[in-house]
């Protein structure tokens, strides 16, 4: 068994993960042995999704904005697979391509709903009818407006919005307190560089996982390289190396609430 100190991505967790079940009981421990684990046991899910999400957006040009970056959106697919949420919040969808990926894995999973919030509808015409049909509820509108209860029943918590000190400041203060103990959660760009950006959500959000002595897992290019370097190899192998899109930052952290 490895420390999970010594596995790259492991960042300031102290616990040991020796299969992927353990990715399904604490994001805490979550290493990218475990996320590799899950590369391997959805592998042919995941490549028709990408191979999918890859036309999409050939399809659409530019005229769809997708943010999420590889890594970062096939991680955030092979949590969703591995802890089959019932419920699933979404703050931000701009042109929907987390949504995409979330619905995507909710499909596969065959159980669970996504509720999306953004101000912005662009979402609304750009996600596939076969995607959110039966599984999908968007509310536009400011989400520090438009969140009411439903964030105190979800069991996954994902949040790419505004990425203001202000904002960040809202949802670790006004949503992380109301939703369940052990709920993972991720937050988009976060890591650009190898720190966040003073007075920002990611500065905001760092200071609140210290504070609350929570680690972190990223594939962020800048803060943990030898995670992309370890993956891709485990791409390679799989054969999943051809991008779905060409930006390699994924700034997206990973952890656990309560
Ligand atoms: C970076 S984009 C989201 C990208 C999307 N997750 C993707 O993968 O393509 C950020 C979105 O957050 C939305 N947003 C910003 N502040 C918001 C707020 N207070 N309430 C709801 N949505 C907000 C913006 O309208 C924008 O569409």
């Amino acid at each position: 068994m490895t420390p999970s100190s010594d596995i790259p991505g492991s960042v300031e967790s102290g616990a040991d993960v020796t299969s992927a079940q353990d990715v399904v009981n604490s994001l805490r421990d979550l290493t990218v042995q475990a996320v590799s684990e899950l590369y391997v046991k959805y592998q042919d899910d995941l490549r028709a999704v990408r191979d999918r999400q890859r036309d999409f957006l050939q399809r659409r040009g530019k005229s769809m904005k997708a943010q999420l970056d590889d890594y970062e959106a096939e991680i955030t697919y092979l949590l969703l697979r591995e802890y089959r949420p019932e419920t699933v919040v979404e703050i931000g969808t701009f042109y929907g391509w987390s949504t995409m990926w979330i619905l995507s894995a909710l499909r596969d999973n065959g159980i669970g709903h996504l509720y999306s919030f953004d101000i912005v509808d662009h979402v609304v015409s750009n996600v596939p009818d076969d995607l959110s049909a039966a599984r999908w509820t968007f509310t536009k509108g400011d989400v520090r407006e438009t969140l009411g209860g439903i964030v105190t029943g979800t069991d996954y918590l994902f949040i790419d919005a505004d990425h203001g000190a202000r904002f960040g400041r809202w949802y670790v203060e006004n949503v992380f307190p109301m939703v369940r103990p052990g709920t993972p959660t991720s937050v988009h760009d976060v890591f650009h560089g190898r720190r966040p950006k003073p007075i920002s959500e990611g500065s905001v959000l760092m200071k609140w996982l210290a504070e609350h002595d929570k680690s972190f897992f990223t594939s962020s290019a800048a803060k943990a390289p030898e995670v992309i370097e370890h993956l891709s190899k485990v791409k390679e192998e799989l054969r999943l190396s051809t991008p779905v899109r060409d930006s390699r930052h994924n700034p997206m952290v990973f952890f656990t609430l309560g």
